[in-house]
Order: C-alpha cells, then structure tokens, then sequence
C-alpha cells in the first residue's frame, strides 16, 4: 500500500495500486482546454454537452476555466443488451433541454475507448442540425478504437488499462477521487468491500 495516496485521499484509495494522471496534472491540462476552448469559442456562445454521470467533475472544472459566455447541457443514456451495446447503441434516458440548431455544440466526454457510444451520440445530435459540432475528451484510450472520430481536444492518452477516478467509475464507485488510478485486481473482483456502502 502506499501510505502517501492513503494519507492524502482517506479511505476511497485504500484500493488503489498506482496512480496513473495525478490532480495536479488534470487541473493544468484542463486549464490549458479551457484557453483553448475560450480563444476558438469567442464571440460563439457555444453549447457544452456531456452525457451523465462520469463527466461531472470534468464538466465543472472545465466551466469555471471557459472565460467566455457558454451554456450547458446533458444527456443521459442506458445501454440496451451487451449485443446492442456492441453496435454502440444506446438508449437516451434524458435529452437535451436546450435547443441545438443553428447553434455551436461542444460534446465534452470524459474518455473515449472504442468510440461507439461517442459515435452514436454525434449522429444524434448532427441530425439537429448544430453550426458546428466538435468533440473535448479528457482521457482518450486509442487501444480498442473502432470508429475514426476528430477529437478537435484531447487531454491525455492513456494505455488500454481499466482506470478509475475523476468521473469514471468502477459499479459506480471511486468516481469521487480527484486523480486518475489503477485498482488492486483485489478490489477489481470484489463489491461491498468499501466502508459504509451497501
Ligand atoms: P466506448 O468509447 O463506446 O467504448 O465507451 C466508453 C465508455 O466506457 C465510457 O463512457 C465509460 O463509461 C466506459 N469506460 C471506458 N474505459 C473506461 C475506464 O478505464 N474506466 C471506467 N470506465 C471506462
Ligand atoms: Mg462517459
């Protein structure tokens, strides 16, 4: 165990072998997106979309580095069966509430691995007919990618490992660690191991 990771995270990290993107490395990449995004943005307003729920924490650090006028939005999807979920489709549980056409679309996603899902959801949101519709991943996983997707901003590169924190979940936990990680295969196989959680 790494009592360091231990000492500063609290009881979430006890499960965790190695940190692999640190806090301080998102903020400074994030803060680099968010230049970026408010110089090619300016005078556009455009419309930030993110699908729930691993891309909260993404989605509100970036917003408070944008320094240009923006807005906001989610979708929320379920997959169907594994054999749908392998043609990447899914099923919208909850749509967009601000109209899109004509207007500048962000799509901010936290990672991106084969693309299906990411691919899926720019079909529907192209049909709206935006002015424009462009993609922000934080952590892009190029090992399995299926779909050729322009990813017009990239945070990180990651190896083709199962990563946990900073929005992405294990059976929705370890979303709430600020960093990046790779878990013990322990905790991989086991649920119900963390403190208080059902
Ligand atoms: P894909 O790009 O269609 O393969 O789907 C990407 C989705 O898989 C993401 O939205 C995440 O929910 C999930 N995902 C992919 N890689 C990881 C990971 O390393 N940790 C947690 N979730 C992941
Ligand atoms: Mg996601």
């Amino acid at each position: 165990m790494n009592e360091s990771i231990l000492e500063r995270y609290g009881p979430l990290a006890k499960d965790i072998r190695e940190v692999v993107i640190s806090e301080e490395e998102i903020r400074r990449r994030v803060a680099e997106l968010g230049r970026a995004i408010s110089n090619d943005y300016a005078g556009k307003c455009p419309v930030l979309v993110g699908v729930l729920k691993g891309v909260l924490f993404l989605m509100a650090d970036l917003l408070r580095v944008i320094e240009i006028p923006v807005e906001v939005d989610f979708l929320a999807v379920a997959s169907y069966s594994a054999e749908a979920r392998n043609k990447g489709m899914v099923r919208l549980i909850k749509d967009l509430e601000i109209p899109i056409y004509g207007r500048h679309v962000l799509f901010v996603e936290d990672v991106i691995d084969t693309g299906l899902t990411l691919n899926y959801l720019l079909n529907s949101l192209r049909d709206r007919q935006p002015a424009s519709l462009e993609v922000c991943v934080l952590f892009n996983k190029p090992a399995h990618r299926l779909l050729d997707i322009p990813l017009r901003y990239k945070g990180f590169d990651l190896p083709d490992r199962f990563v946990v924190g900073y929005g992405l979940d294990l059976r929705e936990r370890y979303r709430n660690l600020p960093f990046i990680g790779l878990l013990k295969p322990e905790a991989v196989k086991e649920q119900g191991h963390l403190p208080g959680c059902p």
